[in-house]
């Protein structure tokens, strides 16, 4: 495996691979993998003939006062768990490489990025969008792959190729899970051991909200107060929101009707550590 650190290294590599008739597969992750991030790099391995992993923690898509600075970072670490998943190229640039002095220029999906995370997270997406979009310009891939736990990004990013024509294809991997059904995360490693036993009431209370709506219930809000009464009562997190919107324009949902796709999310805190979680169901 290949690592590459310089934009225009990896520019010239991803052209002369094209030229080559090569298909190259994208996936883009801010480090610290886990068996999420390897799941999506083997999908990758049978979607094009060149796997391209990207690691590079975006400083614009965290606000102030969030985890950039701690962020989990172990880049030997990471060099093995890509090659042993199949990928061919590393690209991990440096900051100042991606963002030099001077830098000004952002994307923004402006009405889907509000919603849900981007009210919690104001300016998130824009810097995901932006950085996605260079990613896209730098390793000029023919696809990309993301995953089903970070839902509104997949949303967000799906809108972003469309609007500008991007031409990428977008594949989504569903969310891979410990045993205990906590949603793999890089930020799992901040839990305490009470935190970590607990953290599983996430997915729980988002399955029984599953089993409520495939009983029949209509009622968004019965929903979320089942959801939300679920992690109340099972845990010490404080909840950001629980939501139930369409799933792909993320407006909010107050009655499920039969063949909408609806999303099922929360985001919630145990102590500073802030998990997102979500379960996409259609009727
Ligand atoms: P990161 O959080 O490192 O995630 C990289 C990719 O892995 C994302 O597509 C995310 O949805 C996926 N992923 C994370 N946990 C997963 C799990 N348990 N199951 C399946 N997929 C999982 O998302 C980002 O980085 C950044 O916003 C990025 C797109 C790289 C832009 O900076």
């Amino acid at each position: 495996m290949k690592t590459i650190h310089e934009p225009h290294l990896m520019q010239r590599e991803a052209d002369e691979l094209r030229s080559a008739g090569k298909r190259i597969a994208l996936v883009p992750t801010m480090g610290a993998l886990h068996g999420g991030h390897a799941a999506l790099i083997r999908e990758a391995r049978t979607r094009g003939d060149v796997v391209v992993v990207t690691l590079f923690v975006n400083p614009t898509q965290f606000g102030e006062g969030e985890d950039f600075g701690r962020y989990p970072r172990d880049i030997d670490r990471d060099v093995l768990r890509v090659s042993d998943a199949g990928g061919d190229i590393l690209f991990a640039p440096e900051t100042t490489s991606m963002y030099p002095p001077g830098y000004q220029t952002f994307v923004d999906v402006e009405t889907l990025s509000r919603r849900l995370e981007g009210a919690a997270r104001p300016g998130h997406f824009r810097g995901v969008s932006t950085v996605v979009t260079k990613l896209f310009n730098i390793a000029r891939p023919h696809c990309a792959v993301f995953g089903q736990k970070d839902a509104q990004q997949v949303v967000v990013l799906r809108r972003m190729v469309r609007d500008l024509d991007l031409g990428i294809e977008i594949i989504v991997v569903p969310t891979v899970r410990e045993q205990d059904g906590l949603a793999m995360s890089s930020r799992n490693a901040y839990l305490t051991p009470s935190q970590r036993g607990e953290a599983p009431v996430l997915y729980r209370s988002l399955r029984k909200g599953e089993d409520m709506i495939r009983a029949g219930e209509r009622s968004a809000e019965a929903v979320v107060a089942r959801v939300t009464a679920e992690i109340t009562a099972h845990s010490s997190a404080v909840i950001d929101y629980v939501s139930v919107a369409e799933a792909e324009s993320l407006d909010p949902l107050p009655t499920l009707s039969p063949g909408t796709p609806v999303l099922v999310s929360l985001a919630a805190r145990f102590g500073a550590t802030r998990l997102i979680d979500n379960i996409h169901i259609r009727l």
